[in-house]
């Protein structure tokens, strides 16, 4: 339990990191975070230029108004399924900057086939972005080794 803290506040350290360094390379720009949760990246990695969007599910993203406030300027919150692709033009209003989609603690609950349709969704929709996720190693039962990675879109998505 405590190795599983410890590796997902490294990759929650390491992925502020990748955010940072991806505003100071193609900001001003936008970032979508694919099951916020409570998390508060945008208050720790701000430019002062970056729109932001934090998605959960309706129940989440009620909660995190309850505790943690509303919609600020540069700063929304999306309800629904980040599988659903009817948030995509809800981010549209962005589309001139350079996109950064991050899924920490996300993929590894859904399918294979769901998250490969959605990054390849995101690939047609958003060419040029980039994405950062938290990956699980298969052979750790305990799920206490994870490594995070950005790619930007280019890199072939192979598999079933
Ligand atoms: C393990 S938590 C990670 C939260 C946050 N990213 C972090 O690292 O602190 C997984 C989050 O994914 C959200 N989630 C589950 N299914 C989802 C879906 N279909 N679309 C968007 N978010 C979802 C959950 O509600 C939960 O907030």
């Amino acid at each position: 339990m405590r190795r599983t803290r410890q590796a997902s506040s490294c990759a929650n350290r390491e992925i502020d990191s990748i955010a940072r360094d991806f505003l100071r390379r193609r900001g001003p720009a936008c970032v979508v975070h694919l099951g916020c949760g409570l998390d508060a990246r945008f208050d720790r990695v701000d430019d002062r230029q970056v729109e932001w969007y934090d998605l959960d599910v309706p129940e989440v993203i009620a909660l995190r108004r309850e505790l943690l406030g509303d919609d600020a300027p540069r700063y929304h919150l999306l309800a629904g399924s980040a599988f659903d692709q009817a948030w995509f033009s809800a981010v549209d209003a962005a589309a001139e900057r350079a996109f950064l989609f991050i899924a920490e603690g996300l993929f590894q609950y859904f399918h294979k086939q769901q998250v490969k349709s959605l990054l390849v969704a995101l690939r047609t929709h958003f060419p040029g972005a980039e994405l950062v996720v938290d990956a699980f190693c298969p052979w750790s039962s305990t799920a206490t080794t994870c490594a995070c990675g950005s790619a930007a879109w280019g890199c072939a998505i192979t598999g079933e």
